[in-house]
């Protein structure tokens, strides 16, 4: 019995010890987000055209960063200066005709009320985004919120 079950084992060891080296040696197949464009070439497939200006946009559930409904090309965010509180600021806002910025985004992390945007809030395309005719990567059933629905 004993001899029976040790000869098992080892036939199952070395049956899948060079099916194990294989699997460890074959090479990866790496695939870039360029595909197989060379780093000094653009990739043409992949530029994708910026939207038109147009009205803000419905957001889908209340805590959502509203989306860019406009060009940001060229609007830089420095150390210095933030091209979109030119607009943005609540000095700017009525001038400019734009939204001004959430009153949220005026709270430190530790919830005390600043004067001016708070450095958490400064970078502010790392929320908000501008809209491309991009095709989704992925397929997406997010429903809009029930209270965000039209009536
Ligand atoms: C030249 C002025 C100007 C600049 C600069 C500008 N915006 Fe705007 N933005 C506007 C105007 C005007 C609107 C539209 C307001 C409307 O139609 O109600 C708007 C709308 C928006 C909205 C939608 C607000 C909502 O309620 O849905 C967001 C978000 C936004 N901008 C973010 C930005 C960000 C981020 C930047 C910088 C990268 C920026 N904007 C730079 C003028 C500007
Ligand atoms: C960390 C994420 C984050 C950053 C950074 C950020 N925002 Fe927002 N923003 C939000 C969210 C979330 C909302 C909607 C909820 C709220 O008002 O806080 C919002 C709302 C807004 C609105 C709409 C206000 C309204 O009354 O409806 C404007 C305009 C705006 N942001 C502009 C900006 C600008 C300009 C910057 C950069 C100076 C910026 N945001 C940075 C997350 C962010």
């Amino acid at each position: 019995m004993k001899t029976t079950l040790t000869l098992l084992l080892a036939c199952l060891f070395l049956g899948s010890a060079p099916l194990r080296a294989a699997e460890e040696f074959r090479p990866i197949k790496l695939q870039s987000l360029r595909g197989d464009t060379p780093v000094d070439k653009t990739n043409e497939a992949e530029m994708f055209k910026q939207e038109k200006d147009r009205a803000p946009l419905p957001r889908d559930f209340v805590q959502q960063p509203p989306l860019i409904p406009h060009s940001i090309r060229g609007y830089n965010i420095t150390a210095n200066f933030n091209k979109c509180m030119d607009c943005h600021a609540w000095s700017k806002a009525r001038q400019a005709n734009a939204t001004k910025v959430s009153l949220t985004h005026f709270k430190d992390r530790d919830g005390k009320e600043l004067a001016n945007i708070s450095p958490r809030r400064y970078f502010c395309t790392q929320c908000h985004v501008p809209q491309t005719d991009a095709k989704p990567l992925v397929g997406n059933t997010f429903e809009k919120a029930e209270t965000l629905k039209p009536q």
